[in-house]
């Protein structure tokens, strides 16, 4: 739980007693009102329209008491239930406990199924049609905002159904990118590359790898420099899994395969980010999610 600073803990202490305190006197002061001795006849001193007043009578006892009732009650809650700065409450009761209980429940439930599923090895699991269901569920509850609902992916986030595999398609390397996460580090090649002239040639030479439409005297250019690209692209364009380097041939692009996309992505780099889930997800879920995820694109297996 987020504590607020010793400062804040004690200007909300002295707010929500102030409040209090004013109510009670709101109260004192508002009864103390009018004359009931006088019975019907104690009236204000305005009248509208020729003979309309005010009365000015003490407010009805039954009233006050509720009114009373409730400040009592506050204090009571005040005292049970966090409310005064950072004090807990002498009930222990929290949001974020509260919501872990539930979370608890829920999990005591369904840790039977989990933990019958992910014994079973990756072959049995992508044939489980009871635990492709649940992964399918874990995958649009959290995987979705990032890879689109089919894992069809979008411009930054790979798509998961293709044969494309930056960090290595068999079971085991999908599971490792879901556990740990992986972060892409596509370094900045503008200044090296000799700027803008440089980096429409490398384009092109980026361009002729995958077969696509090119200028075959630029990209000869741009080949001359694939020096600087080969530590990771390797030799021939085809990436490095081990580096998180994409194969540049299969006219897969994540971040785009238009000129412009292009330019982009080797003048200015690209660093993208598949955050680490082992502390979001279960191991048994994360391991059910490999299979679903190998399932959808083309994965060489176990
Ligand atoms: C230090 C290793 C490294 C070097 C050197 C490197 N890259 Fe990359 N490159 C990467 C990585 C890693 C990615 C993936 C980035 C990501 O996933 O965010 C990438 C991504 C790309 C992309 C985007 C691919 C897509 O699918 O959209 C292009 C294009 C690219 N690199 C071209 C080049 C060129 C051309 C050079 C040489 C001038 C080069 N890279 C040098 C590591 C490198
Ligand atoms: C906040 C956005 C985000 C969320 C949420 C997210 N991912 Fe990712 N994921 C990414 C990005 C970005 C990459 C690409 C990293 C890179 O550039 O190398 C990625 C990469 C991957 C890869 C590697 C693909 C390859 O080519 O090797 C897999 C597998 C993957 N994610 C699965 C998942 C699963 C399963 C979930 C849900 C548990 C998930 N992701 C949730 C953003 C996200």
């Amino acid at each position: 739980m987020n504590l607020m600073s010793e400062t804040w803990h004690w200007v909300v202490i002295v707010i929500t007693a102030v409040n209090i305190l004013a109510c009670w006197w709101l109260i004192r002061w508002s009864s103390a009102q009018g004359d009931s001795s006088k019975g019907d006849n104690d009236t204000l001193d305005h009248v509208w329209d020729e003979n309309l007043q005010e009365r000015n009578q003490p407010l009805p006892r039954w009233w006050l008491i509720l009114f009373y009732g409730t400040i009592i009650w506050g204090f009571g809650y005040l005292i049970a239930y966090p409310g005064m700065g950072n004090f807990a409450g002498t009930l222990g009761w929290s949001q974020e406990g509260q919501w872990q209980a539930e979370v608890d429940a829920v999990d005591d439930i369904y840790a039977e199924k989990y933990a019958r599923l992910a014994a079973l090895d990756w072959d049995d699991l992508v044939a489980s049609d009871e635990a492709m269901l649940t992964a399918s569920r874990l995958f649009a509850a959290n995987c979705t905002t990032c890879h689109g609902s089919d894992g069809g992916g979008a411009v930054g986030f790979p798509s998961l159904r293709d044969s494309e595999w930056n960090w290595g398609s068999d079971y085991d390397s999908i599971q490792a990118t879901i556990v740990n996460g992986r972060i892409g580090v596509m370094p900045p090649w503008g200044p090296a590359l000799g700027g803008d002239q440089g980096v429409a040639e490398m384009v092109q030479y980026v361009l002729s790898l995958s077969g696509s439409d090119h200028d075959p005297a630029m990209a000869a250019k741009g080949q001359a420099k694939w020096t600087m690209c080969l530590a990771c692209h390797g030799p021939d364009g085809k990436g490095n899994q081990a580096l998180g380097a994409p194969d540049l041939t299969n006219n897969i692009w994540q971040y785009g395969g238009s000129e412009a996309d292009l330019a982009h992505s080797i003048a200015i780099g690209r660093n993208g980010e598949m955050p680490a889930h082992k502390d979001l997800l279960s191991a048994e879920k994360i391991k059910l999610l490999s299979a679903y995820v190998g399932s959808l694109g083309d994965s060489d297996g176990s």
